[in-house]
């Protein structure tokens, strides 16, 4: 059955409904173009950031959603990738290669009411979590894992507070790629370096925070021939930028009037930036809703530099429990800014207290998240009580990762009063049992 699953992953369109594609750089005054083999993840004229381009003059905008809808019922894994159904809009795999795909996205769009009237608005939440590896990393890893198989890459390394980690151990397991992890040491959370072991990695446990990590990993990446998947490689945007998709086809296209998303490297609202610029370049859709961009206040220096005017991030320590967007420097705050400024976009900070209250204001409607996610909740409720968002307006936070990426917090942030109310200890008698059970029962009288 070789062939059969040849076809599953491969794809196939005819190389005249696909578009060219090329790196740019981003900075106005260079936009130096370079061809898609290209090793380097910066400009190598100015050192600026590149997007992937395409040149869509060809794409026939009429049959796209035709197409996707029709996908869906496929069972081919390509087609039922979240990511690689809207291929079209991301065309930079050469017709005949194969996708590395564990059939990412595809991820439910929940209206929380309980949690909307909490925040003040209509709200609905695009879970990440239930990706294969239980965040958003997955839709971008597809991409830049496929992208380095066409590159005949053999090691993948990235930095990672955790859930890049894992997502790469598991695509490079699937491709055949050795995969290299720096990650701050004793700083991410149990579960996420497990799944980094699991899948095979080798696990680099240095420094302070990830900043640290990272600028050490770009000094060795170039020297050793390693393929670096973090977002500042434009290929994991490419992939990330789906997320749009999904979520416009799941509401039929309606747009909302803010998308909202937690901030660490600022990778994540980049891509979504760059996915709705497109959607409207192609009249696919015909306005924009306002991008939120939220980050924790120990680890806030784009919300810094946006408060203050300024046209220059200042790295910061990073200080917050929300361990996944502990960072101090975002690498892509320029395409975060971009984003921010061509959909009118806010950005906001939020304390720790503020994530929890949020997170357990999401529990009530049955949806847990890691903390870190929890962050888009928060900032949605802070800028309606300062005015910033209308009270009732219709609003899509992205949760960016799985509660259980992070379980032992969930323990450690109840009170004491609700863990002798939740967690009992009882022995094993039947008499202390039934008086134990009416107590609880009394409580929910
Ligand atoms: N939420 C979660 C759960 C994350 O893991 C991250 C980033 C973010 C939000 C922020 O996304 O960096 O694109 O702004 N985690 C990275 C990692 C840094 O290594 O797993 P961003």
């Amino acid at each position: 059955m070789r062939a059969s699953k040849e076809r599953r992953d491969r794809i196939t369109d005819r190389r005249d409904s696909m578009t060219s594609a090329f790196l740019q750089c981003i900075e106005k005054g260079c936009e130096g173009r370079y061809p898609l083999d290209s090793k380097e993840h910066q400009c190598p004229g100015c050192g600026g950031l590149l997007d992937v381009q395409y040149d869509f003059s060809r794409l026939d905008r009429h049959s796209v959603f035709k197409l996707w809808q029709q996908r869906k019922m496929n069972s081919a894994i390509i087609d039922q990738s979240g990511v690689w159904r809207f291929r079209e809009l991301l065309p930079f795999v050469p017709a005949g290669s194969e996708v590395v795909s564990l059939s990412e996205g595809r991820t439910p769009l929940v209206e929380v009411n309980r949690t909307g009237d909490w925040a003040g608005v209509r709200l609905s939440i695009k879970h990440q979590g239930n990706n294969p590896t239980g965040s958003f990393k997955d839709l971008g890893m597809t991409a830049c894992i496929t992208q380095a198989a066409i590159l005949g890459s053999r090691v993948t390394a990235c930095a990672s507070t955790g859930n890049t980690s894992a997502s790469m151990a598991a695509y490079a397991a699937r491709a055949g790629m050795k995969a290299v992890v720096f990650v701050p040491f004793g700083k991410i959370s149990t579960a996420k370096l497990a799944q980094a072991l699991e899948f095979g990695a080798v696990v680099i446990e240095m420094g302070e925070n990830f900043d640290q990590a990272f600028r050490m990993l770009r000094e060795l990446t170039d020297e050793l021939g390693l393929y670096l998947v973090n977002s500042l490689n434009p290929f994991r945007l490419e992939g990330q930028k789906t997320i749009v998709f999904e979520i416009l086809e799941q509401r039929d296209w309606r747009v909302p009037d803010y998308l909202v998303l937690p901030g660490g490297n600022l990778g994540n609202v980049s891509a979504v930036g760059k996915g709705l610029l497109e959607l409207r370049q192609l009249g696919l859709i015909d306005k924009l809703p306002r991008l939120v961009v939220v980050q924790a206040e120990g680890a806030s220096p784009f919300y810094t530099m946006i408060a203050a005017g300024a046209d220059e991030i200042i790295p910061v320590q990073p200080r917050t429990e929300a361990s996944a967007i502990r960072i101090g420097n975002p690498v892509n705050w320029k395409k975060a800014l971009r984003a921010l400024r061509s959909t009118e976009g806010l950005c906001e900070a939020v304390t720790d207290e503020q994530i929890f209250e949020a997170k357990a204001a999401l529990a009530k409607d049955g949806v847990g998240c890691e903390p870190a996610s929890a962050a888009s909740v928060a900032g949605i409720h802070k800028l309606v009580r300062s005015g910033k968002v209308a009270d009732g307006a219709d609003v899509v936070a992205v949760l960016t990762g799985h509660q259980l990426k992070d379980p032992e917090i969930s323990i450690k942030r109840r009170s004491e009063r609700e863990l002798a109310q939740q967690r009992l200890h009882v022995e094993a008698d039947i008499h202390k049992l039934r008086a134990a059970l009416e107590s609880v029962m009394l409580q929910s009288a």
